[in-house]
Parts: C-alpha cells; sequence; structure tokens
C-alpha cells in the first residue's frame, strides 16, 4: 500500500488498535502513558527493536560469518537504548567523550566501543584511551598526533583509518558523507599518508579501514559503491562499512529490505575484500527509527485556509523537518485514518517549526492525543531547550508494561547551569 491506508504499516510492528480505536504500542495504550507521563513523550516498543537488532546480527552473520554489527549510538543516545542493544550482541559506535560515557554507563565492554569524530579533542582521547576504548576511528592526521601523545608506553591502541569514498549519494546533502569534498575522513591520498604513520607508531595498531557514506540512503547500491575503494588501499583485518540504510518515513518511500541491502553489500564485499576479513556494520536509523513514536498533546485547532492543529512539542524534540525537510506523517491516537488535510505545527517561535504538512486527521480537537511514528532516531538526540522546552521522556513498552527510562526535564534543571 502507498497511502495513507498503511499509516498503521508506519508504525512499530505489534501495533495494534483498541475497541474505541485508541493506539497499543509495545501493548500500552497510548493515553494511559500519556495519564502517567504527560506529552510530549517518547514511546519505544521495546520487542520491534530487540528483534530488529537480532535480525541485522543473524542476517550479516549469515552472508559473512566474522562479523559484527556495531549500533551508531548517535541515533538514540541514551543509556537504556544502548544497554538493549549491548544485551543484543551490539558493539556501539560512539562519537565523542559523551557517548563512551553513556556507552560505559550502560554496560558496554569497553574494547567493544567504536571511537568517531571528525574533531576529537585531546580529553576525548584521553577518555577513549584511559577507558580502554577498542576501536579509534582516525579522521585525520591530528588523531594520529594526539594518539601518539596520550597511549602509554606499552599500551597499543588499535586504529581505523576512515577514508571518503568518493560516492554521491540521493540522500538529503546535509546527511551525504561519502562524497570527496566531506569534511568526515581522509581522501584515499591522504588516508595512505595516515596507514603509513600507523604502521610506524609502536603505540598505534592498523586494524583496517572504514567508509560511510550517508544517512536515510534508499538505494543499496550507493551503499555498496563505497566498498571498491577501500580494496585500493590495500589488505586489512578489518573493514567497517558504515551505516545508513534508510527507512520509511512516509507512504512513497521504499527503502531496500534488510536483506537486500545485505546481498549488496556483501557481494561487493565478496568481490573485493579479503576473504578472511572481519566486517562491521554501523547502522542507527534503521535499527531504531521505525520502532518508536512521539505522543503530543493538541493544545489549539485554528481553522483557516490552512486549518493548524498546534501540540505542547515541536522543534525541541525533532529537529529533523526543519533540519532538512524530512516528511512525517501523523494520526490522532484514537481517531486513526481518514479525515481533512491539516498542518500539524509545533510550539517553538520558529514558521519552520511544522511537524508535518498537509496531513489527514480525522476531527482534531483540543486535548486529542496525536502521534507521530517513525521518531527513533536523531529526534532524542537532537532535543534542545528551545522556547524553554524541557526535554521529553522516553518510555520502553513492552508486552503490555512501560518503563520509563529517561525521565522529563524539570523546569528547575533550565536554571542549573545559570550561575
Ligand atoms: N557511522 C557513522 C560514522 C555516522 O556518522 C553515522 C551517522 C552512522 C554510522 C549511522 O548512520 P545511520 O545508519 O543512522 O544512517 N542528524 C541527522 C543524522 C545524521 C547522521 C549522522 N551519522 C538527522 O537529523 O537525522
Amino acid at each position: 500500500m502507498t497511502g495513507p491506508d498503511d499509516l498503521l504499516g508506519l508504525f512499530p510492528p505489534g501495533t495494534a488498535q483498541d475497541g474505541d480505536g485508541m493506539l497499543r504500542i509495545g501493548g500500552c495504550r497510548l493515553d494511559d502513558l500519556a495519564a502517567a507521563q504527560g506529552t510530549p513523550m517518547l514511546v519505544v516498543a521495546e520487542q520491534a527493536v530487540r528483534q530488529r537488532a537480532r535480525d541485522y546480527r543473524e542476517q550479516l552473520a549469515a552472508r559473512w560469518p566474522d562479523s559484527q554489527v556495531v549500533f551508531a549510538s548517535k541515533a538514540f543516545p541514551c543509556t537504556a537504548v544502548q544497554r538493549l542493544m549491548v544485551t543484543e550482541g551490539m558493539w556501539l559506535d560512539v562519537a565523542g567523550g559523551g557517548e563512551i560515557v553513556t556507552a560505559l554507563a550502560a554496560g558496554a565492554d569497553p574494547a567493544t566501543l567504536v571511537l568517531h569524530g571528525n574533531a576529537k579533542t585531546t580529553e576525548e582521547i584521553e577518555l577513549a584511551v584511559r577507558s580502554g576504548v577498542g576501536t579509534v576511528v582516525v579522521d585525520n592526521e591530528d588523531d594520529i598526533d594526539r594518539l601518539d601523545v596520550v597511549v602509554p608506553a606499552g599500551r597499543v591502541q588499535g586504529c581505523l583509518v576512515r577514508v571518503i569514498p568518493g560516492v554521491q549519494s540521493s540522500t538529503y546533502p546535509a546527511y551525504a558523507t561519502g562524497h570527496s569534498g566531506s569534511k568526515f575522513g581522509l581522501s584515499p591520498a591522504a588516508a595512505r599518508q595516515a596507514i603509513s604513520r600507523i604502521e610506524a607508531s609502536a603505540r598505534l595498531r592498523m586494524d583496517g579501514l572504514h567508509t560511510h557514506v550517508g544517512s536515510q540512503i534508499l538505494v543499496a547500491d550507493e551503499l555498496a559503491a563505497a566498498v571498491a575503494p577501500l580494496a585500493a588501499l590495500g589488505d586489512y583485518p578489518v573493514y567497517d562499512l558504515g551505516g545508513g540504510l534508510g527507512c520509511r518515513y512516509t507512504y512513497t518511500d521504499q527503502p531496500p529490505s534488510l536483506g537486500e541491502y545485505l546481498d549488496v553489500l556483501i557481494s561487493a564485499a565478496r568481490e573485493h575484500l579479503p576473504s578472511g576479513a572481519r566486517i562491521l556494520i554501523e547502522p542507527g536509523r534503521s535499527v531504531v527509527a521505525p520502532n518508536a513514536v512521539t505522543v503530543y498533546r493538541v493544545t489549539t485547532v485554528k481553522p483557516g485556509a490552512t486549518t493548524f492543529v498546534a501540540v505542547d512539542g515541536g522543534m525541541g524534540d525533532n529537529l529533523e523537518v526543519a533540519l532538512v525537510g524530512q516528511r512525517f506523517e501523523a494520526t490522532i491516537a484514537d481517531r486513526v485514518g481518514g479525515g481533512q488535510p491539516v498542518t500539524v505545527v509545533g510550539r517553538h517561535c520558529e514558521s519552520g517549526d511544522v511537524l508535518s504538512a498537509n496531513v489527514p486527521l480525522r476531527d482534531p480537537r483540543v486535548g486529542d492525543l496525536l502521534v507521530v511514528p517513525v521518531t527513533g532516531a536523531y529526534c532524542y538526540t537532537m532535543s534542545n531547550n528551545y522556547n524553554g522546552a524541557r526535554r521529553i521522556p522516553v518510555v520502553l513498552a513492552d508486552d503490555g508494561d512501560a518503563k520509563l527510562v529517561v525521565r522529563r526535564e524539570r523546569w528547575d534543571e533550565l536554571l542549573s547551569r545559570d550561575l
């Protein structure tokens, strides 16, 4: 189905509707969750996330046994979600010191952490080395300078070198990282230089290469195109092929299935990479995005040439619309499907604070719960305090049980750093 009739197809697997129409996510009625935690609120379908993590591991291992799935923590960087990934056997990609801190609190074995960053500070490299982070992805020569100073004598730090594959992708320009001219990683020529330096250092070990084409990529061939350029740099024990698999946010998005994506990626690996190498992949969005929703309360309905339905959140909890123009769908929690087109807007002082333009809602009224699906990736990540918004809580819903794993920020916390 490709239209609003398939609204529930955008919701986490296992989503159901009660007799009165109210949606249940992870077996929990959204009105019960809203009564307990208030709105806005992120609801994560725990089993759906776990199942997706298992699918990723099993489907990769079936195609390339010496492999590892590394969850890109940045897609949902709270300890509860990182812990969930750890318990499902994933390693964690951590971008910077803050994500090392939350990953360690989540119980991750430091040896399974992969540190990223195009601007790592000495403090972050010290934290990584002190914590025993297994892999540092070298993005520039200054990373090597810092590591050479920070890694103590007698210790050896595993490194990957991030290579710009020179791949144009059809995603939003802000999400593309594989093109020459990207701020992330090194051109193949510059990578050769970095590799020689790492190989010459007694404190560093050259484990292999990393690449990442971008995010929300809906064409599997674009993701696989990054493999061949790595092969030209020589044979190594490890290749980290990045993340980037896109998700279905709206009816017209047609992402490849996990199996289709891995078929194309791993056949490129079979063609170009040494058969004895270990392959890592680093998915973020495609593990979590479809498996969570945001629940808001309608605060006003303003009829006119465009009917504006305003809710109690917006850019403070979902920046993806304003940042890149990502489209989201929406529904009233107990009147799913049908209705007339309206524009759902947030509470922030920006005309760009639109959650969903021209979206059909059935008879929206003040006080209704409004639900936006596919908010599990990068929404929590980029939440902020614009207009004094308090960052929103996260609830894990599983088999009718709701567990609050991040509470709502309090008003007094908005004052807590002011001196
Ligand atoms: N590995 C690296 C090195 C990355 O930079 C990223 C995402 C990933 C893996 C995971 O990619 P994914 O599978 O999630 O596509 N702020 C943006 C998202 C930017 C993506 C950042 N890098 C947003 O608003 O959605």
